[in-house]
């Protein structure tokens, strides 16, 4: 999320606003069904429903993109469940649409599914970034992983790097996304030469293996290998130095990450923070997510057993300002979070608390007295100035001036 619309929302959260704006971003979970029976998938122990039956038809996801755009949502995740293609022609659908209404799209999946007829379709399409999940940077480890899919995902991760060069376009960006195990954790280095040997463009996003009963258990790092694992890492920005790929590597050298792949949050602390910027999580006032069955909540870990608010019965306005996503939010301040909170993963935790330095300044500057806030902007326009010229100040009092205006319109 970009921090700009992050402080735009949560300003509008906060303030004398008509009616509380809707997500930044919404994941979906189009079903549970999925292709692949991976090792370490929550699939294996997490007791979804995985009937074709229990899951919302095509016309009520293609009626939610238009309810979400209404509430000025901006940008779509499709996510799992189980893998998101099974459903590829409502995937299409719902892309073709959100592109009408400039919305972006970003694709997590374990990238087998794609045809080649696919990939035309949504290209050009604002499909910001695709992750394909690939667990072992050979065929071999990958599919004892995954239980197949490597040569067909690569294949079709081509596929799409050929038909950006023949289009001369940047997106969707081609992400290869790594579960770190004990079975590829000293090789992190051979993700960037897979990574290279497809596109110098793919990057990499590792990402920590949450650990819940025995099949993950077999494939968590022991003690001994987290001791070495930033070694490796170190390897791996080398090489990725060496070859121009771009990764998240850099932050896998705190060790904490992998040590503790669920709930940092217990060490947030919030009570000096500001307003809304001191929640113990910003993804109930950002983010939905919402499963095939239609249940709505915060992110990506949400799950209750007993039945919350569905879009399938009500709108998407009425069950994101509904009352479970109010006890949500109020739990966010009052040390009560929703169980599932204790399964938020690591890499996730980093993002947030860049955001809550970010807002807490900003909400912090809204907060002072206006004599102070104007003594702020001269002092920064003459930065500006100073560094940029003439024309970089002026570049910079019509972008100020284009955000008030919007904030201004969003807010009338
Ligand atoms: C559940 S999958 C759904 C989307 C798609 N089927 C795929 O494989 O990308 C989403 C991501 O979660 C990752 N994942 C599954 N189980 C995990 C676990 N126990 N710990 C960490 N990541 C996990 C998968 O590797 C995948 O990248
Ligand atoms: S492909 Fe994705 S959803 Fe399917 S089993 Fe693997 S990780 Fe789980």
């Amino acid at each position: 999320m970009e921090p700009i619309n992050v402080l735009r929302r949560m300003r509008r959260w906060s303030g004398n606003f008509s009616k509380p704006p809707g997500p930044e971003r919404i994941s979906i979970f189009l079903t549970n069904r999925c292709n692949l029976n991976c090792r370490h998938c929550w699939r294996q122990w997490a007791e979804w429903d995985r009937s074709c039956a229990s899951e919302l038809p095509d016309a009520r996801w293609l009626r939610l993109v238009d309810e979400a755009a209404e509430m000025g949502a901006r940008h779509w995740i499709f996510l799992g469940g189980g893998e998101p293609l099974v459903r590829r022609n409502l995937v299409v659908q719902m892309i073709e649409k959100m592109a009408c209404y400039n919305m972006s799209s970003l694709i997590h999946t374990n990238g087998t599914l794609f045809s080649p007829e696919m990939i035309e379709k949504i290209m050009g399409k604002n499909v910001q970034s695709i992750n394909f999940s690939i667990d072992g940077p050979d065929a071999a480890t990958n599919d004892y992983i995954r239980g197949g899919g490597f040569e067909k995902a690569i294949a079709n991760m081509r596929y799409f790097a050929d038909a950006k060069h023949k289009l001369g376009v940047k997106f969707p960006c081609l992400y290869l996304y790594v579960t770190i195990t004990n079975l590829t954790y000293d090789r992190v280095d051979h993700f960037v030469d897979l990574a290279a040997s497809i596109d110098p463009d793919v990057r990499i996003l590792l990402s920590a293996l949450i650990v819940e009963e025995d099949a993950t258990a077999q494939l968590a790092l022991s003690p001994e290998q987290r001791c070495t694992f930033p070694e490796m890492i170190q390897k791996g920005i080398r090489r990725a130095e060496e070859l121009g790929i771009v990764t998240n590597f850099q932050r896998y050298l705190d060790v904490e990450l992998t040590e503790d792949s669920t709930n940092m949050q217990r060490n947030v602390r919030t009570t000096q923070r500001l307003g809304l910027s001191g929640a113990m999580c910003y993804e109930p006032w950002l983010s939905a997510a919402i499963m095939p069955d239609g249940a709505l909540g915060p992110c990506c870990a949400f799950y209750e057993s007993r039945r919350p608010l569905s879009i399938k019965d009500l709108t998407f306005e009425q069950v994101w300002l509904g009352a479970y996503m109010a006890r949500v939010r109020e739990g966010m301040f009052n040390g009560k979070p929703p169980a599932y909170c204790a399964r938020c993963p690591s890499n996730l935790f980093v993002d947030k608390e860049e955001m809550r330095i970010f807002l807490t300044e900003y909400l912090r500057r809204d907060e002072a007295p206006r004599y102070k806030r104007w003594a702020g902007i001269v002092r920064r326009l003459g930065a500006t100035l100073r560094e940029q010229g003439p024309t970089g100040l002026r570049r910079h009092i019509q972008a100020w001036w284009k955000f008030h205006r919007k904030q201004r319109e969003e807010s009338s």
